[in-house]
């Protein structure tokens, strides 16, 4: 192969000590076990306590991680980007703190902001910069503090929701590996059922956002389960479609971590057995753009090399996505 590919050549990922359980949430809100593991999958979330603790903090230590792991000095690093809809303040990006904390000092970075797709979102910007070979090491970083923007008060949503990040290191490869192909979309209808209603500029933060309770994720939760299970779906067929995958080609899916119906009618679109799909719900629940470097962070042990991988999210916006990438290494 003469075209360059971006491939991912390690994985680190963090969460934060702190375990909110079910059993802790029917104390805060009329909601019970049996419910939120039958409906969602999910046990448990990690939670980031303290002062002053943003989403940079979880994105720098899977950062640190990665790069001592794979013992590239953060002078080399070119470029870091962070996926997030929680970003330590609206400016500077997250990515630009995370990038001071690390001592990336050449790199320059920036945010992108595609809810539950946004790492997905991130990969791709990231491989393109790879592929035209003016860079030659990238960060993709997914981190979230979902803790931040979520109403404990509103037990539609507290249950899902968890805090945690993820970072891939990019590199470009001549062999056949890295990723190979990717369909992202996105749908600005879908806004009114996922969204934060205050504190952007159209609804900048008063008294009275903050009474209403405003700055916290809203989400109509069935019909973007409508939604998200369709087009998961869908986006994850047209990509094995689009490349000639059969179920028995592809080695893992790697779902975004929403809900466990969603990602099993995934897996039985793409006529894939449950033991190829990775799960990390039930101990980190829904961390938006941090759930599918966690997975792969999870599952890195089992990975080969050359092992068929399909990515799939979906999120707010509405976006969603797939992306389809050959593992680069074995298990270390
Ligand atoms: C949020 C979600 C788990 C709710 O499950 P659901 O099966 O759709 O449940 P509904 O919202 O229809 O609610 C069903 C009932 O359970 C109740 N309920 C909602 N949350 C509850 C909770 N935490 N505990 C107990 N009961 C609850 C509702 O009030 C409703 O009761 P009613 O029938 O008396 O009105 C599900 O809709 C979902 O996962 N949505 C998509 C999430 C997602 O993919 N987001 C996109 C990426 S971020």
């Amino acid at each position: 192969m003469d075209k360059l590919r971006a491939m991912i050549t390690g994985i680190q990922g963090y969460v934060p000590e702190y375990r909110l359980t079910n059993k802790e949430l029917e104390e805060l809100v009329e909601t019970n076990d049996e419910w939120i593991v039958s409906r969602t999958g999910i046990k448990e979330r990690r939670i980031l306590k303290g002062e002053d603790q943003g989403s940079s903090v979880m994105g720098a230590e899977a950062v640190k991680g990665l790069l001592e792991k794979t013992g590239i000095d953060p002078l080399d690093v070119d470029l870091i980007i962070c996926a997030t809809v929680t970003p330590d303040m609206p400016f500077p990006a997250t990515a630009n703190i995370i990038a001071d904390l690390v001592g990336a000092k050449n790199s320059y970075s920036f945010d992108i902001g595609a809810a539950c797709s946004g790492f997905l979102y991130a990969l791709q910007i990231g491989s393109q910069f790879i592929q035209t070979g003016s860079h030659k090491k990238v960060i993709v970083v997914g981190a979230d503090k979902m803790s931040s923007i979520v109403d404990y008060t509103d037990r539609a949503t507290c249950i899902l929701f968890g805090d945690g990040a993820g970072a891939v290191m990019l590199e470009p490869t001549t062999e056949d590996l890295g990723i190979v192909d990717s369909i992202l979309k996105s749908d600005g209808t879908g806004a009114p059922y996922l969204h934060m209603k205050a504190g952007g500029s159209r609804r900048p933060a008063t008294h009275e956002t903050v009474d209403a309770k405003e700055h916290f994720a809203f989400q109509e939760g069935s019909t973007v389960f409508k939604f998200a299970v369709t087009n998961m779906a869908d986006v994850s067929a047209e990509i094995m479609e689009k490349n000639g995958l059969k179920g028995e080609d592809v080695a893992w899916l790697v779902p975004h971590q929403a809900n466990l119906r969603i990602i099993n009618a995934t897996a039985n679109r793409m006529g894939i057995g449950s033991d190829k799909v990775m799960m990390n719900i039930e101990k980190y629940g829904n961390t938006t753009a941090a759930t599918i470097p966690l997975c792969l962070w999870d599952y890195e042990n089992q990975l080969k090399k050359g092992d068929n991988l399909v990515l799939a999210a979906f999120g707010g916006g509405f976006t969603w996505g797939s992306i389809y990438l050959k593992w680069a290494y074995d298990p270390k």
